[in-house]
C-alpha cells in the first residue's frame, strides 16, 4: 500500500500553480531582489514582441534597450498609473539626461494597472523597427535597462535602476530545482569507422529512479564536435530487456525503442524545457531501457578515431504540471518506396502531412489540445528552407516553425516565442526546399547526410502516445498520373529519368498533388494509415519594414526577416523514422 501511495503522491502535480501565458512564455527577473519582473513573447510571423513589466512601485516605470547598459543611445519606454490616469510614451536617450520623446511612437500600450503596491505595464512593439530612434531586436543577447520612481513625477531614478543582458528571441530558461540530479547517456571510446555516415546505437539501462521524475534540461556532452552530427535518445518498451551496442538499423538492434526522449543537433547547446513541463523518466509506466543513437559524420573518412559523446539529462522529482511529448512530423522516410529529388534543381519542394483528425484512430478520445513550445526542423545537406505550416479548417493559420535560411551545420533548437495550440483536427504540413544544383543523380530519402529528410519535431504538452505523424506520396497514384504502368520499377524509373527543368517541375507538382499515405505511429508501434492531401500554404512572409504596430491585424502579417533567421534549425535530428518506416514497409509488403 505504502509504495502505491508514495508513487501517487510523487505523481501529483506540485501546487506551484505556475501558469504559462501562451503569448508571453518567457520570464526573467531584471534585478536581484525580484522587484522588477519582465515577461515576454513574440511572433516571428507577425514580427512583433510583447512585454509585460511588473515593478514593486506605484510610481513611474522605465524600460529600454541599450548598446552598453548605459542610458546614452538607448531606446526607452516609460509609463505608469498617475492621479490623472495612465501615461505611456516612447523615448530615446542621447545622454544621461532626460530622454526625448520619439517623433514616431513605436510602442503600443496594451494595459497598465496598479494593484497591491505594484505596477504592471503590458506593451508591444515590432521586433525590428524602421525608426532610427528605436532599437532593432535580433537573436543576439541585448542589454535591457530599467528604472523606476516612487512617484509619477518622472525624475531622476537614483539607484532604482539596473541592466541585464538577455537573449529575447533565443531565450533559454535556467532553473535549478533543489533536488537536481543528472543521468549521462554516453558512449565510451566508440571506434568511428572511416565512413562518411555512421549511426552508432547503444541500448542502456537506467539506474532505478524513485518513481517518475521529470527531465528539465538536456546538455550535450561532446568529445569531437567535428564528428558528432546529431544524437537522439529513445525510450524502449518493456519488450526490450537487454543492453547492447552496435551499428544502428542492423538486425535485432533495439529498433522497438521509438519514443523520442531527447536529442541534440550540431550547433546546438543546452536545451531547457518550460517551467511547467518536463519529459517523464522512470516510474511504473516508463521504460527502463533507453537507446542512444549517435550520427557520426566523418567527412574526411579518417580511420581510427574514437569518440565518447552523449547526452546529460538533468531531472527532478518535483514534478511539473505536464509531461512533454515529442512528435515527428513531415515526409516519411520510407526507404524503397521511390522518392526522388531530381538533380540540378535550385528549389525543389517536398511535403509531408500530419492530419491530427486521425489521432483518435490509435488513441482514446478525447484527444487534448496540444501546446507546442518548440519545433525543430530537419533536413540533410540539400535543404535550404523548411516551413511547418499549421492548418485549421483547411486554412493556414500560422507556422509552427520556419527557417528561410536553413543551415545544416546549425541545427539548434530554440523555444518558440509563443505557445501554439494544435487542436484535434488541425493539420501540419512540412515543406522543405532543396537545392541540388551540384548533384549529378537523384537524391533519395534516407539516413545518410547525402540522402534527404524533411521533418519537423514538435515539442508539446501534455504528452499523448503518438510518436510519429508523417506521410509519403502514394507512388502508385504517382505512376498512374504520370501515365506509367504500376508494375514498373519506380526507383529504377526515377534514377534513369532524363531530368530537365520541365520534367522536374511536372514531377514536383505531381508528387504534391497525388494523395498522401499518412501514418500515425504510437509508442507501442501500433499505427494507423490514412489518405490525405497536401494543402497549399497560404501564409507568406515579406521583408517589408514595418514600424507601426497598430497595423498588426490578422495572424499572418508580413514578417521582417532581414537580420534574424529565427526558428533556425533543428535541435533534434532523427533518422529513427527511417528504421521505423522501413520496418513498417516490410511488414506491410
Ligand atoms: C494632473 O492634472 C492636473 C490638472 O490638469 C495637473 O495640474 C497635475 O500636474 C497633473 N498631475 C500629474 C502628476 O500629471
Ligand atoms: C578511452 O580510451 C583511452 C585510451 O585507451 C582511455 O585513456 C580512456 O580512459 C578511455 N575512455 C573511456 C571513457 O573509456
Ligand atoms: C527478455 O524478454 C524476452 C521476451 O521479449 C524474454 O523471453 C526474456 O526472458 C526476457 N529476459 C529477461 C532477463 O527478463
Ligand atoms: C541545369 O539547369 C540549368 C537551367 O536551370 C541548365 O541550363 C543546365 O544545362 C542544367 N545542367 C545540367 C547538368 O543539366
Ligand atoms: C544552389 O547551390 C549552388 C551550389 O551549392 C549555389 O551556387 C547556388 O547559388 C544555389 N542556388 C540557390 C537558388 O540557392
Ligand atoms: C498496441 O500494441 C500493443 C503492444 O504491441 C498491443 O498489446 C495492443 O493491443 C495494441 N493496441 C491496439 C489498439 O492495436
Ligand atoms: C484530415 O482528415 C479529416 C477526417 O478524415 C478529413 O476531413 C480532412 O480532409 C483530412 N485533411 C487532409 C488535408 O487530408
Ligand atoms: C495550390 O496551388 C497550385 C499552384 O500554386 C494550384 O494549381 C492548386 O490548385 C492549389 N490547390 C489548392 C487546393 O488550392
Amino acid at each position: 500500500m505504502i509504495p502505491l501511495l508514495l508513487s501517487l503522491l510523487l505523481a501529483w502535480p506540485p501546487g506551484t500553480g505556475a501558469q504559462q501565458d501562451p503569448l508571453m512564455p518567457f520570464m526573467e527577473n531584471l534585478d536581484a531582489d525580484s522587484n522588477v519582473i519582465l515577461k515576454w513573447g513574440f511572433s516571428e510571423v507577425q514580427g512583433t514582441i510583447m512585454f509585460q513589466l511588473t515593478v514593486k512601485t506605484t510610481g513611474w516605470l522605465g524600460f529600454g534597450f541599450s548598446p552598453n547598459g548605459d542610458m546614452a543611445a538607448s531606446d526607452i519606454v516609460m509609463g505608469g498609473v498617475g492621479p490623472n490616469g495612465t501615461y505611456f510614451m516612447d523615448y530615446h536617450a542621447t545622454g544621461n539626461s532626460f530622454p526625448l520623446v520619439d517623433k514616431k511612437q513605436s510602442y503600443t500600450l496594451l494595459s497598465l494597472t496598479e494593484a497591491d503596491g505594484q505596477t504592471t505595464m503590458t506593451f508591444r512593439r515590432p521586433i525590428q523597427s524602421c525608426d532610427e530612434e528605436d532599437f532593432h531586436i535580433t537573436d543576439s543577447p541585448v542589454k535591457l535597462i530599467y528604472a523606476y520612481g516612487t512617484s509619477d513625477d518622472i525624475r531622476y531614478h537614483a539607484n532604482r535602476r539596473g541592466t541585464k543582458e538577455v537573449n529575447l528571441l533565443k531565450f533559454m530558461p535556467r532553473s535549478s530545482p533543489p533536488d537536481s540530479n543528472y543521468l549521462d547517456f554516453v558512449v565510451e571510446n566508440v571506434t568511428v569507422p572511416a565512413e562518411r555516415t555512421y549511426y552508432h546505437c547503444k541500448v542502456m539501462k537506467v539506474p532505478k529512479l524513485n518513481g517518475k521524475n521529470h527531465i528539465y534540461r538536456i546538455e550535450p556532452v561532446i568529445e569531437h564536435l567535428d564528428l558528432v552530427h546529431h544524437m537522439l535518445l529513445y525510450g524502449c518498451p518493456s519488450s526490450v530487456n537487454q543492453t547492447y551496442e552496435k551499428k544502428c538499423y542492423t538486425e535485432g538492434s533495439g529498433e522497438d525503442c521509438i519514443r523520442v526522449v531527447s536529442a541534440w543537433g550540431v550547433g546546438g547547446g543546452a536545451f531547457e524545457l518550460p517551467e511547467i513541463a518536463g519529459i517523464p523518466i522512470g516510474g511504473q509506466n516508463n521504460d527502463e531501457f533507453y537507446r542512444l543513437e549517435i550520427h557520426y559524420n566523418n567527412l574526411a573518412q579518417e580511420a581510427g578515431r574514437r569518440d565518447s559523446s552523449g547526452l546529460r539529462l538533468y531531472y527532478t522529482a518535483q514534478l511539473r504540471q505536464h509531461d512533454v511529448g515529442i512528435m515527428t512530423t513531415g515526409l516519411m522516410v520510407a526507404i524503397g518506396w521511390g522518392y526522388a529529388i531530381p538533380p540540378n534543381a535550385t528549389a525543389f519542394h517536398s511535403y509531408g502531412l500530419c492530419n491530427t483528425s486521425h489521432f483518435s484512430d490509435i488513441m482514446p478520445d478525447p484527444v487534448p489540445d496540444l501546446s507546442v513550445f518548440s519545433v525543430a526542423l530537419h533536413t540533410h545537406l540539400a535543404g535550404r528552407k523548411v516551413q511547418a505550416g499549421h492548418i485549421r479548417n483547411g486554412e493556414q493559420i500560422d507556422f509552427l516553425g520556419l527557417d528561410e535560411n536553413f543551415n545544416f551545420e546549425m541545427q539548434q533548437a530554440t523555444n518558440l516565442g509563443n505557445i501554439k495550440t494544435i487542436k484535434p483536427g488541425d493539420e501540419i504540413v512540412v515543406e522543405c526546399t532543396y537545392n541540388t544544383t551540384n548533384r549529378k543523380g537523384i537524391t533519395q530519402l534516407g539516413l545518410a547526410t547525402t540522402d534527404e529528410m524533411c521533418l519537423a519535431f514538435v515539442f508539446y504538452y501534455p504528452a499523448i502516445p503518438v510518436t510519429s505523424c508523417c506521410s509519403h506520396p502514394d507512388m502508385h497514384a504517382y505512376m498512374a498520373m504520370m501515365g506509367k504502368t504500376v508494375n514498373q520499377n519506380i526507383e529504377e524509373m526515377l534514377k534513369t529519368a532524363a531530368w530537365d527543368q520541365s520534367s522536374t517541375a511536372v514531377h514536383e507538382a505531381t508528387m504534391k498533388r497525388v494523395p498522401q499515405i499518412g501514418f500515425i505511429i504510437d509508442v507501442n508501434k501500433n499505427y494507423s494509415m490514412y489518405e490525405g492531401n497536401i494543402r497549399n500554404m497560404t501564409a507568406t512572409l515579406s521583408v517589408s519594414c514595418r514600424s507601426d504596430p497598430s497595423l498588426q491585424a490578422g495572424p499572418l502579417e508580413p514578417f521582417n526577416y532581414n537580420t534574424s533567421p529565427r526558428g533556425s534549425g533543428s535541435w533534434v535530428v532523427t533518422s529513427a523514422a527511417g528504421s521505423v518506416f522501413l520496418m513498417l514497409w516490410t511488414t506491410m509488403l
